[in-house]
C-alpha cells in the first residue's frame, strides 16, 4: 500500500514537473521563426529605417507593412534605437548575408554604402533607396523626395513671406546626411538671387526634438540678429518653436521647418510656426513595395522616382473652410 502511495505521488509529481518544463520552456526560448513567417509569403523584403520610433519613419514604416500585407510579402522591418550610420550599415550587410528578396533603406554616404550595394547586386539582392538617395551607387532606384528642390521650395518661401534684412539659422538633423545636405544646398542657392538674406550659423539637432531646443535656444542666444530659422528634418520645426519660446525675443523669427507630423500642423495652425515643406512619406513605403515587387520579375525600373514636394503655410489654414479642415 505504502509503495503504491510513493509510486502515484511520484508519477504525478513527475507529471507536474513535465507540463512546468514544457510551459517555460516554450515561454523562455520561443522565438518568432522568421524562416516559417517567410515561407508562408510569397517574398521576404527587408525595410531598414534610421531610427525605430521616429514618428516620420513610423509613417513610412506603416504604409510599407499595409501594402505589404496586401500582396503576401513578409516585410521584416529594422532600425537602431538612436539614429546610427554604422549600426545601418550592419544591418544592410546582415540582410544581403540573409538573402532577402529586397531591401529598402535610406543612401548613407561614404565608401562602405558603396560596397554593399554591389554586394548586395553581385547576390542577387535587389535595394531601393527612399528618403536619401546615393545616384552613383548600384541601387536600383530612388523613392523620394527631390531633396535638392524641397530645400529650394524653401528658400523661395522665405523670400517671398519676408521683407527686410534676414539672418537666417538653420538647424539640421544631421550634417553627414546627404537629404540635410541637399535641402540645405537647394536653400542656400535659392538665396543666391538677393542680397538681403543671410545664413548665419547651421547646428545639428540629431533629428531629436530637445536638440533642435537646444540648438535654436543657444544658436539665437550667440546670434541675437537671428530673425528667421529653417529646420530642415522632421521635428527640427517642434524643437525650434520650444527653443524659441525659452527665449524673451521682441518680435519672434521667421520659422519655416520640414514635414507635416501632427504637432507640426498644431504649430502652424496656432500661429508659432510659419511655414513647413511637406513630403509623403506614406507614398515612399507604398511605392517602395510596388517597384520592389516589379524587380521581383524585372531588373530595370525608373531610377528616380520623386514623390510630391510643396510647402504649407499659415495663410493656408486661414483660407480653409471650416469644413475642410475638419476634414483633414
Ligand atoms: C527626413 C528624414 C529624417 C527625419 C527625422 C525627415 O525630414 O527626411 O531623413 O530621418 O526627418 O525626423
Amino acid at each position: 500500500m505504502k509503495k503504491r502511495v510513493l509510486y502515484t505521488s511520484g508519477v504525478v509529481i513527475f507529471g507536474i514537473c513535465f507540463l512546468f518544463m514544457l510551459y517555460y520552456g516554450k515561454e523562455t526560448f520561443y522565438v518568432e521563426n522568421i524562416e516559417t513567417s517567410a515561407e508562408t509569403h510569397d517574398f521576404h523584403f527587408a525595410l531598414i529605417i534610421e531610427e525605430a520610433g521616429n514618428p516620420y519613419w513610423q509613417m513610412i514604416e506603416r504604409s510599407a507593412e499595409e501594402t505589404a500585407s496586401k500582396h503576401n510579402i513578409y516585410l521584416e522591418t529594422i532600425g537602431p534605437r538612436k539614429s546610427d550610420t554604422d549600426e545601418v550599415l550592419k544591418m544592410i550587410d546582415r540582410m544581403i548575408a540573409a538573402k532577402v528578396d529586397g531591401i529598402i533603406t535610406q543612401g548613407l554616404p561614404g565608401p562602405r554604402f558603396l560596397e554593399l550595394m554591389n554586394k548586395a547586386s553581385e547576390n542577387g539582392v535587389p535595394v531601393l533607396t527612399v528618403d536619401s538617395d546615393v545616384s552613383e551607387s548600384e541601387r536600383k532606384a530612388y523613392i523620394g523626395t527631390d531633396n535638392y528642390e524641397a530645400g529650394r521650395l524653401a528658400g523661395e518661401e522665405l523670400i517671398q513671406s519676408t521683407e527686410g534684412k534676414q539672418f537666417v539659422g538653420i538647424i539640421t538633423g544631421n550634417l553627414e546626411s546627404l537629404n540635410q545636405q541637399e535641402r540645405i544646398k537647394g536653400f542656400e542657392d535659392a538665396l543666391k538671387k538677393t542680397d538681403r538674406i543671410g545664413i548665419v550659423d547651421i547646428q545639428e539637432s540629431n533629428i531629436t526634438e530637445a536638440g533642435a531646443a537646444q540648438a535654436a535656444y543657444s544658436m539665437m542666444k550667440q546670434h541675437s540678429e537671428i530673425n528667421a530659422l529653417f529646420g530642415t528634418s522632421a521635428l527640427d520645426g517642434i524643437g525650434m518653436a520650444e527653443g524659441v519660446e525659452e527665449i524673451t525675443v521682441w518680435e519672434r523669427p521667421y520659422m519655416i521647418t520640414f514635414d507635416i507630423l501632427p504637432e507640426t500642423l498644431e504649430l502652424l495652425e496656432e500661429g508659432s510656426i510659419d511655414a513647413t515643406v511637406v513630403q509623403y512619406p506614406e507614398e515612399m513605403g507604398e511605392k517602395a513595395i510596388h517597384i520592389m515587387l516589379e524587380l521581383q520579375e524585372k531588373d530595370y525600373v525608373e531610377p528616380l522616382q520623386y514623390t510630391k514636394t510643396n510647402v504649407i503655410h499659415r495663410a493656408d489654414w486661414e483660407t480653409l473652410e471650416p469644413d475642410e479642415e475638419d476634414a483633414s
